[in-house]
């Protein structure tokens, strides 16, 4: 049984990403807290289901079909939110795709260009079509979804990921300062391993998989909820003073050194 509170009634939150792992612990977590939330992203079936779990517990929630990294879906998105909610308040940009083990010179430029795209163009889509329509709602808070690979280079998940990444950071500090005194706080978190069906695919070869793991100092990854619960923090008023920071979850992963 999942308890409800009202933090963020009369708030709408958007999730890109909502309908698989860290984007739909969030989004449900969101809705948990009295939220009206918008999920975004590609495959219907799996936003329909999401959609239905956050109105069986009780919340209120729609899916848009959507593509970050084109930007006339990124406007389609925020206009159906409008259309439907009036406003919005928060989001999270954490749609993503994962990256390719294949060093820089042997990397392939289609799959680079992809990789940016959904991974760093789509959170600067998101965010320019979402900017706007939070300073006519007076304010809002946005969180982005980079990585510890958006902190620190790694052979894994490989040059386009990381440098995807590495962007998300820096334009989320570059976008908070822009917009600190329009009543807009922008952060980004930066997880390790989470158990998703993302990490799953990244880390099936049980070998590499056991040596991955095994570098969380906690001793163990991460679960898509500790990811929420921080972004929900982040878009809390407890967090009233935080902006520009990035924020790693990642059980001491960055402390580790074998
Ligand atoms: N799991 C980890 O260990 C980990 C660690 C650090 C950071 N992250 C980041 O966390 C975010 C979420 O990943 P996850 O682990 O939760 O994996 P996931 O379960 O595979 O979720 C990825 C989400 O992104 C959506 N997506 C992918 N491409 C998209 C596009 N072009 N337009 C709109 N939505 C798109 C997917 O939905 P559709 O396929 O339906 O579009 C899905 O909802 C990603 O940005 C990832 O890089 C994950």
């Amino acid at each position: 049984m999942n308890s409800r509170t009202s933090r963020f009634s009369d708030k709408v939150a958007l999730v890109t990403g909502g309908n698989s792992g860290i984007g739909l612990a969030t989004a449900l977590a969101f809705a948990r807290e009295g939220a009206a939330v918008v999920i975004a992203a590609r495959r219907e079936e799996e936003g329909r289901e999401a959609v239905s779990r956050i109105a069986d517990e009780g919340g209120e929630a729609i899916f848009v079909a959507t593509d970050v990294a084109d930007s006339r879906a990124c406007k389609n998105l925020v206009g159906r939110t409008l259309e439907r909610f009036g406003r919005l308040d928060f989001a999270f940009n954490n749609a993503g795709v994962s990256g390719r083990a294949i060093p820089a010179a042997d990397f392939s430029e289609a799959v680079w260009d992809r990789t940016l795209a959904v991974n760093l163009s789509g959170v600067f889509l998101s965010m320019k079509h979402q900017i706007p329509a939070m300073l006519k709602s007076g304010g809002g808070v946005i969180v982005n979804n980079a990585s510890v690979a958006g902190l620190n280079g790694a052979r894994v998940p490989g040059c386009a990921y990381v440098a995807s990444k590495h962007g998300v950071v820096g334009l989320t500090k570059a976008a908070a300062v822009e917009y600190a005194d329009q009543g807009i706080r922008i952060n980004v978190v930066c997880p390790a391993v989470i158990k998703t069906p993302m990490a799953e695919a990244a880390f099936a070869d049980p070998v590499f998989r056991k040596k991955v793991y095994g570098q969380h100092a906690i001793g163990r990854v991460g679960e898509p909820e500790e990811v929420a619960s921080v972004v929900t923090f982040l878009c809390s008023d407890d967090a009233s003073f935080l902006t520009g920071i990035s924020v790693p979850i990642d059980g001491g992963f960055l402390l580790f050194q074998n």
